[in-house]
């Protein structure tokens, strides 16, 4: 109920006139033959709903499905290390080692079903309150109703309900749009359907240092590297990297416990190095933008050599064709590494397609080479990152601070592309510096303003 509602039932309240004459004055008595207004109690009933509507918003529900996704994911993590320990128990030191993470990592989950248990009490006392409240303002405004003599809030309900019809109209409107096309069996997937999660969010042990990373899983990897993770830091400008930091779990990963550093370069930036935050690792090998270049360069984890593979000489780079949106431009992301269950593309623009998307199969041969390329009409500077499942290329778009929308897809098979997506991604940062599907688990991997997260893709 709003301020103007209060005036218009006091100017509607039936008024008496009396009317006396006493030479040139003319004065007027007013008497309201109704009761007084309660305005105090209107005042309270409003005060009331914004509190109620404060304390239990959706934000907090998001926060409860957030718990128990990660609750989920650690669980799982701590049964795999179990297995791996139970099958290392030959090697003690091994097995020491494990062991510790172990129990670190029980404390954790420990920590995580306490706040889980505190969240849901939290949410059944608010909801007796809330309950309790709302009896008492449905009382309040049957009580306040009775001054409604000119049906204003009768009225003025009807307009809600009629309001509240048409937008349930527009959004079932909407939701009738068929959803992207992935031809069902191909990998063994059906149509991606839906984004959900944060399914993990955690920052890392270089805490808010560095805005532009990357990080992921091998997705080809060696036999023994299966749980590995790897990290890279943009440490240079937010521009550029010099080593790749890996970890043997995800749990050491979020502990920081025990990385492994390899050096493309002693110094930073300088021939090679890294460029821009948008790379991947594939059978041990790390494909990105190469420093002050048009090319790809494949790093060889093993032997630390790099081997290198130009893109037409018109690439935009150095930040010609970077993503962005209208706010915010995404810096030195020319190039962009995906990876899907067919291998690894690379994602970029050039002058003589007009700054669109071109899509690039990367060979992963040594020295790589570029395969099969495709041309699409997706400007390059409209889209915030791409990512790539089984052969359709995906591409996202700013929305606001906590959405960000899959809106567009080219499929590599049929060519067919659309731009009518509506697939949103719930963001717990405001901007994606990274994003890269992985075949393997079939999550999202994002790294966003110095925190990592996975997403899970949803397939029907
Ligand atoms: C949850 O919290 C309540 C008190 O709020 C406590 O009595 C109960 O034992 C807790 N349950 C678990 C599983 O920790
Ligand atoms: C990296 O080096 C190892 C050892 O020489 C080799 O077996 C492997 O094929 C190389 N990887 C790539 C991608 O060239």
């Amino acid at each position: 109920m709003s301020r103007s509602n209060i005036f218009i039932l006091i100017i509607t309240i039936p008024l008496t006139f009396f009317q006396s004459v006493s030479g040139k004055d003319c004065v007027c008595d007013l008497k309201n033959s109704d009761p007084a207004f309660p305005e105090l109690k209107l005042t309270k009933v409003e005060t009331t709903a914004a509190q109620c509507t404060g304390t239990i918003t959706s934000e907090r529900m998001t926060d409860l499905d957030r718990l128990l996704l990660g609750l989920q994911q650690r669980i799982k993590q701590l049964e795999e290390n179990v297995v791996m320990l139970e099958k290392e128990d030959d090697k003690k030191l091994y097995a020491a080692v494990s062991l510790s993470i172990i129990e670190l990592e029980f404390a954790e989950i420990q920590d995580l079903l306490n706040k889980l248990n505190r969240t849901t009490s939290d949410y059944h006392h608010l909801g007796v309150q809330a309950a309790a409240q709302f009896e008492d303002m449905k009382d309040s405004m049957v009580e306040l109703e009775k001054f409604d003599n000119m049906q204003v809030i009768k009225k003025d309900r009807e307009n809600q309900r009629v309001k509240r019809e048409l937008e349930q109209c527009k959004i079932e409107h909407k939701a009738t749009l068929p959803p992207p096309t992935v031809p069902p069996r191909r990998c063994g997937l059906g149509q991606m359907v839906n984004v959900v999660g944060p399914r993990t969010y955690s920052i890392t042990v270089y805490s808010t240092s560095y805005p532009y990373g990357a990080w992921g899983r091998d997705a080809k990897p060696a036999p023994g590297d299966e749980n590995k993770y790897w990290l890279v830091m943009l440490t240079s400008s937010n521009v550029y990297g010099h080593y790749v930091r890996q970890y043997s779990t995800l749990s050491t990963l979020l502990l920081g416990i025990g990385p492994k550093d390899t050096y493309i370069s002693s110094s930073n930036p300088t021939t090679n190095t890294i460029q821009g935050p948008n790379m991947v690792m594939y059978a041990n090998a790390l494909y990105y933008n190469c420093y002050y270049s048009y090319s790809v360069c494949q790093f060889n984890m093993t032997t630390r050599a790099i081997s290198t593979v130009a893109l037409p000489s018109d690439t935009g780079y150095n930040n010609k064709f970077p993503f962005a949106h209208l706010g915010t431009t995404y810096i030195y992301t020319d190039m962009d590494f995906v990876t899907d269950e067919s291998g690894v593309y690379v994602i970029y623009a050039t002058t003589s397609n007009f700054g669109n998307v071109i899509i690039s199969k990367v060979e992963t041969s040594n020295p790589p080479v570029l395969g099969q390329t495709w041309k699409t009409s997706l400007y390059k500077m409209t889209a915030t990152n791409t990512f790539m499942v089984c052969g359709v290329l995906y591409a996202t778009r700013y929305l606001d601070k906590e959405t960000e929308q899959i809106f567009y897809s080219y499929d590599t098979k049929t060519k067919e592309e659309r731009f009518d997506l509506k697939i949103n991604i719930k963001k717990m940062q405001t901007n994606i510096e990274f994003l890269n599907y992985d075949p393997r688990d079939n999550l999202l991997y994002a790294y966003s303003d110095a925190y990592i997260v996975t997403y899970e893709l949803i397939f029907q």
